[in-house]
């Protein structure tokens, strides 16, 4: 899979671009805040249907436009050409296209262009909080998984709904005694908290099958790394059991409790990846280059994974992150690199970046691009 054209319009830094790129690797070098990440974001925008920044789609916008534009031509491993377009609205919701016809929701995206995108706040993916990790799973699951899309956003479309009423509930004093408020909210809250257990369960069996999965590129890949030094293993930790009647037994044992805190406190919201090194857990007792070097295996593991799972090479986005690696760790990285269409950017091109097989240069500044010609 590569990218062969981006258009963007009122994109962030972005006033006007169109830029064709590289079927190999692809250098975005400029000074800092000149818009490199603004556009591996924009590409990201068409996998992903947001940004992998912010979750406010207007801040993407153009300070002071109206609409931003990002459109991008692609082409499959088999040839094909595929178009996906993005319009953002100052007042009004965002719209898609994929090929030219409107699409009715953002999930129609998914399952099309795959990109991995590779940042230096992944290298703190480890000993950051749980949220991250999270994040990281569902993303790579979002991307494969349709069905998953699906269970999940219903997930929290009634927990949303469900914290509204403990929340309210919590404050409303027109009930005499707790245990009245208390049996208020059990009845209110019987029938949502079936839907709840039904699609928190599917969530959670989806996660535990991925993180399995995960695990089998994982162990191999982070051999190699350490130099067959480490053995990495991952856990999926699920914060509630994957059984309906063992959820729905603990939503009620914590009723008392949430309702006090106006808001549900057990669920997969709370899952996380337990990364252990050698039998030990990496993210509390791991050193910074352990965290990182684990952080790299992860990342490359879900490169592969993907590219297993699609059939074809995903596009590989990296934000800055060669400057952030060690030698060894560079070389690793190198190698996956060669393998797929790559949008990489720096500051500076380094013997890193300037001894790979370079297919094109730009230079950006102040979201103008400028190609660099054969050094
Ligand atoms: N909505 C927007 N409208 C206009 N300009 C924006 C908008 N959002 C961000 N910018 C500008 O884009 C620039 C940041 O671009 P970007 O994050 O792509 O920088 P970068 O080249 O990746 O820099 P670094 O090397 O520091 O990571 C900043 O100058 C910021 O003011
Ligand atoms: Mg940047």
């Amino acid at each position: 899979m590569f990218v062969k054209k981006i258009r963007l319009k009122n994109y962030r830094i972005y006033d006007e671009l169109e830029l064709s790129f590289d079927r190999g690797i692809n250098i975005l070098s400029g000074d800092n805040a000149q818009g490199k990440t603004n556009l591996l974001e924009a590409v990201y925008y068409c996998c992903a249907g947001r940004s992998h920044r912010t979750t406010k789609d207007k801040e993407c916008i153009y300070l002071g436009r109206e609409e931003a534009l990002v459109k991008i031509l692609y082409e499959t491993a088999s040839g094909k050409e595929e178009q996906i377009e993005i319009h953002l609205k100052q007042n009004g919701k965002k719209s898609l296209a994929i090929n030219g016809y409107p699409a009715r929701r953002i999930n129609d995206l998914f399952g099309r262009f795959h990109v991995v995108l590779f940042s230096p706040e992944d290298l703190s993916l480890i000993k950051r909080g749980p949220a991250e990790r999270r994040k990281f799973i569902d993303m790579e699951i979002c991307q494969v998984d349709p069905v998953y899309v699906y269970d999940l956003q219903q997930y929290y479309k009634v927990l949303r709904q469900r914290n509204q009423l403990l929340k309210d509930s919590s404050k409303n004093r027109e009930f005499a005694t707790f245990w009245e408020k208390i049996r208020f909210v059990r009845e209110t809250l019987f029938a949502w908290d079936a839907q709840l257990v039904h699609y928190g369960v599917r969530v959670m069996r989806r996660r535990a099958a991925f993180v399995e999965k995960l695990m089998e590129y994982t162990a191999h890949i982070h051999e190699t790394i350490s130099h067959g030094t480490e053995k990495m293993l991952l856990q999926y930790e699920n914060a509630v059991p994957m059984d309906e009647a063992q959820f729905q037994e603990i939503l009620e044992k914590d009723l008392e409790q949430d309702l006090r805190y106006g808001t549900t406190s057990s669920g997969p919201q709370h899952d996380d990846l337990v990364i252990l090194i050698n039998g030990t857990d990496v993210r509390k007792f791991g050193s910074q280059g352990q965290q990182r070097t684990a952080a790299l295996s992860l990342k490359l593991s879900e490169l592969q994974m993907m590219k297993e799972e699609i059939g074809e090479a995903p596009v590989l986005l990296l934000d800055d992150v060669m400057s952030e690696l060690d030698e060894s760790r560079q070389k690793q990285l190198a190698e996956y690199v060669r393998e797929n269409q790559t949008i990489l950017t720096c500051t500076g091109v380094e013997d890193s970046i300037r001894s790979l097989p370079v297919g094109a240069h730009f230079h950006v500044r102040a979201g103008v691009i400028t190609e660099v010609e054969n050094e």
